[in-house]
């Protein structure tokens, strides 16, 4: 039994290093170099596969999305029929916790003003309010933005979240199309959490921005979920006009972002390069392996994707 591995425009030997690193009699083919029969294969280990090369494998079992978002590996038309698991995983959750920290922080407590006055040898302080009066929103409330209210609520944030269904959770928690307004009437700082299907595509758009609290420190937009979730026009405008007091964009509707997007020179806009969660390798081949291993005693797979939901 051989396990295919594809990365997109990701270099896979660093992947496959890993792979034989958490399970060295484990055979492995990557698309693209190896040479493999699709027989051999039971199980796929991809980031947004080429499409149609998952149903031209006959044996396939599982499919493991090597990221916890899987827009890429649904959006293949002849997708197979098989289970998906997607990433969930302590060391991905970690990084995304890190990220959406620091941008909120960045724009709290106005690194992009100290900067620009650091490059002016400028020695000049703003007023910032303490972290108890600064309301972050988080939007989409699952494994990734839990872990960001933690972090966020012991600085001393008050945090609240918007999701698909209602539940109990650790915060406020708007739910569905009505608790949309109220979510965001409530939101200083945005922070996008929500994976891309087709009811979350072009969420983050001019209307959205425009129900956002006016009588804080924001309105400030912070996206690492999808780029197709927002339309970066309306963004781009809202910071051009003062709409938008600031933005973190991590992920965009073309990667790499274009060299002549207007985005990079866009006021009070940090841009990183979908980067905010990396799917460390080591970390994501135990996660595969001890997944596969369960697989193979006859145990169930967890975090299996739900295709009518699209995440
Ligand atoms: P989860 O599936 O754990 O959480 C998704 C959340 O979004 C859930 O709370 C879900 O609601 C909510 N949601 C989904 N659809 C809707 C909707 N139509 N309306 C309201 N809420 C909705 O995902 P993760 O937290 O693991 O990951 C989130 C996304 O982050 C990924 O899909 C991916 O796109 C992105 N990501 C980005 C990375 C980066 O480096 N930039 C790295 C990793 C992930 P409910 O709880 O009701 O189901
Ligand atoms: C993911 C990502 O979905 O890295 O994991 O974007």
């Amino acid at each position: 039994m051989t396990i295919l591995l594809t990365m997109g425009y990701h270099d896979a030997s660093a992947w496959r290093q890993a792979l034989a690193t958490v399970a060295p009699d484990q055979a492995v083919a990557v698309h693209g170099v190896d040479q493999y029969a699709p027989e051999a294969i039971r199980y796929a280990c991809t980031w947004q596969p080429p499409r149609g090369l998952l149903k031209s494998l006959p044996n396939l079992e599982v499919i493991f999305n090597l990221g916890a978002g899987v827009d890429g590996v649904l959006s293949d038309p002849e997708l197979p029929d098989v289970p998906i698991v997607r990433l969930v995983d302590p060391d991905l959750t970690g990084r995304m916790g890190e990220w959406v920290t620091l941008q909120v922080l960045n724009h709290h407590r106005g690194t992009l003003t100290y900067l620009a006055r650091q490059r002016r040898r400028e020695w000049k302080e703003s007023d910032h309010p303490p972290a108890r009066e600064v309301r972050v929103g988080l939007m989409g409330y699952g494994n990734l933005a839990r872990h960001a209210s933690m972090i966020l609520r012991a600085i001393g944030y008050q945090v609240h979240g918007w999701s698909r269904t209602e539940k109990s959770a650790d915060v406020r928690l708007y739910a569905g199309e009505d608790g949309i307004a109220p979510f965001l009437a409530a939101t200083d700082i945005l922070v996008v959490l929500l994976p891309l299907t087709a009811d979350t595509r072009g969420i983050v758009d001019r209307q959205l921005i425009a129900g956002l609290a006016t009588d804080g420190i924001g309105p400030i937009l912070i996206n690492a979920g999808r780029g197709g979730l927002q339309n970066e026009k309306d963004i781009l405008d809202a910071l051009r006009s003062g709409d938008l007091k600031g933005a973190s964009l991590d992920v965009f509707n073309t990667e790499p972002l274009p060299q002549d997007s207007s985005l990079w020179a866009a006021p009070n806009l940090i841009i990183t390069p979908h980067c905010a969660a990396v799917s460390e390798p080591m970390a994501v081949s135990r996660y595969v392996m001890g997944q596969l291993a369960a697989y193979e005693r006859g145990e169930a797979l967890a975090n299996l994707v739900d295709r009518d939901l699209g995440y």
